[in-house]
């Protein structure tokens, strides 16, 4: 994998770059729509590439391993092939997922022992075996194995959790070595950067996982309840140590102002399932803040659901008809409620990626930032 950086913002410290890897490219910033059961919620995966147009998704070990099963996957030939998608994918590793499982799990030096949220059956994930079932799910970006502390979190478990974390890195880069690629590209290993809220914690992970010279670094442990300052802070910290010319991906985050805020900061990469989570439940993002489509409000609104017009869904339909839907509870609701607010998280990077690139880019986020911090 290739990443070029093209141009940073004098007024902050965003970065416009490039990412190339066995499968194509990716321009940073990114959002990568969340894929966790080989499907992004609600979404044709033509609707997905034509209407939203990610250069790369998210699928999530945790939940593949359980369902469908690796058997299978080896059997379509991986995951790319298994639900057609032909560009990027990057897989989580199952530490966040893992983590939200507490009272079912308990977490060893060896690794963690889980039971299942489908059946209850007991299953063990260590940094090997992750990396192994990585291999065979096959995207084109793997994830370290690491444990996401919650939040609050007493500063001594999280000191002895990011220690943890920093020696399953080593297994996980260890164990990379022999296990070797299945489906004939390659693929890219991110280390995760962990230590909670503290300041000192934060700045030796960075240390530790800029010294192993991956080709990309992630940042996990945020957005799990921690004031939106503190994510700042910390991400700044992070972002400040790790290498310049590698990409940052932060994990899990977030908002549209909680990302614009992170780009600003020198973060390249997101994820979340916030716009598939929430169109789900009828709350729309738009430039101009948040919509709640359910409202009463918006009963005899024949306007379009958003005059923007991103995705064809924003003028083809009204937003009384979109509210229609959601009180009939039709599928069509939330699908139409997805390719909205994926459309708009996708035009929200993009669009900051060219204000980077203009030079732009401290004016406008400052600008948008205050427009869509409001409920409409
Ligand atoms: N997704 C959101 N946060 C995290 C994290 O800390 N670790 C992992 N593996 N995934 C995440």
């Amino acid at each position: 994998m290739q990443f070029k950086l093209l141009h940073k913002d004098s007024g902050s410290k965003a970065r416009a770059g490039e990412l190339l890897t066995d499968r194509g490219k990716i321009e940073t910033p990114i959002f990568m729509p969340v894929g966790t059961v080989a499907s992004v919620k609600g979404v044709h995966q033509r609707e997905l590439r034509e209407e939203i147009n990610p250069d790369v998704i998210l699928g999530n070990t945790y939940h593949l391993y359980l369902r469908p099963g690796m058997e299978i996957l080896e059997q379509a030939g991986g995951l790319h092939k298994f639900m057609g998608w032909d560009r990027n994918i990057l897989t989580d590793s199952g530490g966040y997922q893992v983590y939200s499982l507490s009272g079912n799990r308990k977490i060893k030096e060896e690794g963690v022992k889980f039971k299942s949220h489908i059946d209850g059956s007991s299953h063990f994930f260590s940094p090997e075996s992750v990396m192994e079932v990585q291999r065979t799910i096959g995207a084109d970006i793997i994830m370290a194995f690491d444990e996401c502390t919650p939040y609050p979190c007493d500063y001594n478990y999280a000191k002895r959790s990011m220690h943890m974390t920093h020696r399953w890195l080593d297994r996980c880069i260890a164990h990379l070595d022999k296990v070797p690629f299945k489906y004939g590209h390659s693929q890219s290993f991110f280390p995760i950067v962990q230590g909670s809220t503290y300041k000192d914690l934060r700045k030796q992970s960075a240390e530790y996982i800029a010294s192993v010279g991956a080709e990309g670094n992630a940042i996990g442990g945020l957005s799990v309840g921690e004031p939106a300052d503190e994510m700042y802070e910390m991400s700044e910290i992070v972002c400040d140590i790790l290498p310049e010319d590698k990409p940052r991906y932060l994990m899990g985050v977030g908002t549209p102002l909680n990302i614009l805020e992170n780009i600003a900061l020198g973060v390249d990469m997101f994820d979340c399932v916030m716009p598939t989570r929430n169109a789900r439940n009828g709350m729309l993002f738009t430039a101009h803040g948040t919509i709640n489509i359910k409202n009463k409000k918006w009963e005899n609104d024949f306007s379009a659901i958003d005059e923007m017009g991103i995705t064809f869904v924003d003028t083809e339909y009204s937003k009384a008809y979109l509210r229609h839907l959601f009180a009939a509870n039709e599928y069509l609701g939330k699908q139409i409620a997805t390719i909205h607010n994926l459309g708009f998280y996708l035009w929200l990077v993009r669009t900051a990626r060219e204000k980077i690139v203009a030079g732009q880019f401290y004016e406008w986020k400052t600008m948008m930032v205050k427009q869509m911090d409001k409920r409409l």
